[in-house]
């Protein structure tokens, strides 16, 4: 159509312009050889996070979890879960007869965006608020004795300190919450007050686990092999089963019968100490500096990018969170400044300019999902992202420009499938075992092929050993009624 022959009158004109978005894109591109010093970076920082809680020179939390056993597929009885910091807040009830038995009923709340900055206890008193709705909807307390009451798993997806399966200190808000009150006190203890405080609630908080952990554990509940949990979603995560004998900081219990645990890495924040330097580039030092948590989970914001904005427009709409969207916005701006985008826009509509100018301002106005549907845009006349562009108050896109934009969206994506599949090289290159299974969730990994094809391709490259990646659909809150499950029966063992 019209953009087909405007890409080819205007031909000549494109391998100019292909030179100047070349080097604009260059130091996205990143080698293999790069990629092995990342994962030499990653492997630095994960054994000194083992040895001590040096923050002042670690990069890596590498905190200890406590849980220390995989499902065996004798798990059983009911469970809620409350799963807070991915896109979504959910509730879910989960029943569990053994292997391949788990069924799960959710629901998806929002979280009014007020709540996300606001005082603690008003999120805490709305989500014990969101559990009570739950259960009056789906008549989970009708068939109850009168003093029964549901063990809740607590997914709570940010770091950490537990000094117990049931006790966990809040070290930092990521990913864009920043309620007061919270940091530096046990979430276990401020969700189960909440859930005091409103009387008809019999509800007992028995696990904090983070997202990553759920992953992992549902997983493990299938596949034999699996030691490794990801989260490639609003951020990014890992943990892993590593071998006491390998963390010098555990002070913990030493038995025989413990010979592992799991250890939730916090990987997003890898690069604190300038070890990524070498790769970031002009767009990441801005979208950092310009965040809610300047030089805080630098290794995050360049695969999912979450971290820095707080917009309405994008709390209140599931699944559209930004991801890799503002990276490549920032990168579209640097291209109109330079003229080599839009160069004659204005003229074109200049009464939608405002539109424009919007897209333009506004932090979080692009979307991963957005980055993800212009990659995979193989019609001829690139009119798949002429829409997408048209959606957002790019009205009249030329051919050129919808290239070009192609172009930006597929290598910032690639870089982030990259650096994905390095730094989950690490780890299953860690777990000693002749082959891996990973159990990964998060919309990254779930929603965007051509990202999860990248990622899978690198990998090969990067890990001599077998391994697969297993997509863990609902994992993180499936695998925390396990961990729930495994903890009752640990009790009752204990009881009897
Ligand atoms: C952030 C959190 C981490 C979580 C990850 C994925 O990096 O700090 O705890 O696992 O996001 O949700």
């Amino acid at each position: 159509g019209a953009y087909y022959i405007h890409h080819r009158m205007q031909s000549s004109r494109r391998v100019i312009l292909q030179d100047e978005v070349k080097h604009v894109l260059e130091p996205f591109e990143l080698s293999d050889e790069q990629l092995r010093r990342v994962m030499a970076n990653l492997n630095t920082q994960m054994t000194n996070g083992l040895k001590s809680n040096d923050s002042e020179n670690n990069d890596l939390a590498m905190f200890p979890t406590f849980v220390n056993f995989r499902p065996n597929g004798q798990e059983s009885g009911e469970y809620l879960v409350v799963d807070l910091g991915g896109s979504n807040f959910r509730v879910s009830h989960v029943n569990i007869e053994g292997r391949n038995r788990l069924r799960l009923k959710n629901k998806i709340f929002l979280i009014p965006h007020s709540l996300l900055l606001g005082e603690g206890e008003k999120l805490f008193d709305y989500i014990a608020e969101c559990l009570q709705r739950f259960i009056d909807d789906n008549g989970l307390a009708t068939h109850k004795r009168a003093d029964y009451k549901f063990d809740l798993a607590f997914t709570f997806s940010f770091p950490c300190t537990q000094t117990s399966l049931s006790q966990a200190t809040l070290v930092s808000w990521t990913k864009g919450f920043s309620c007061t009150g919270v940091v530096g006190n046990d979430v276990v203890l401020l969700l189960q007050n909440a859930i005091d405080r409103r009387k008809t609630l019999q509800i007992q908080v028995v696990a904090l686990v983070n997202d990553t952990v759920g992953t992992l554990m549902a997983c493990s509940s299938l596949y034999r092999d699996c030691r490794v949990g990801v989260i490639l979603g609003t951020g990014t995560n890992a943990c892993y089963f590593e071998n006491l004998d390998n963390v010098p900081k555990w002070a913990g219990e030493r038995n025989q019968s413990t010979k592992q645990i799991v250890i939730n890495t916090e990987w997003g924040a890898l690069g604190k100490h300038g070890c990524l330097d070498f790769i970031r580039t002009k767009i990441d030092r801005e979208l950092d500096e310009s965040s809610l948590t300047p030089n805080q989970q630098i290794f995050e914001k360049m695969i999912s990018g979450k971290t820095f904005y707080i917009c309405k427009l994008v709390i209140f709409k599931r699944n559209l969170a930004l991801y890799l969207g503002e990276i490549v916005r920032l990168i579209i701006i640097d291209l109109v400044r330079s003229s080599i985008l839009f160069p004659d826009r204005m003229q074109k509509a200049p009464s939608r300019g405002r539109d424009y100018n919007i897209f333009l301002s506004l932090r979080g106005s692009f979307y991963a999902k957005h980055v993800a549907d212009i990659e995979c845009d193989k019609t001829e006349d690139l009119s798949v992202t002429a829409s997408i562009l048209t959606s957002i108050g790019i009205y009249d896109p030329s051919y050129d420009d919808c290239y070009i934009i192609r172009e930006v969206c597929k290598t910032v994506s690639l870089r982030a499938a990259k650096l994905a599949a390095a730094v989950i090289a690490v780890v299953v290159n860690r777990v000693n075992m002749p082959s891996v299974t990973v159990g990964v969730d998060g919309t990254l990994f779930r929603h965007h092929a051509r990202f999860r094809k990248n990622l899978i391709r690198t990998m090969s490259r990067l890990v001599p050993r077998t391994h697969r990646l297993v997509l863990s659909e609902d994992g993180s809150s499936k695998g925390s009624a396990l961990v729930a499950a495994v903890n009752r029966h640990n009790q009752e063992t204990l009881t009897s």
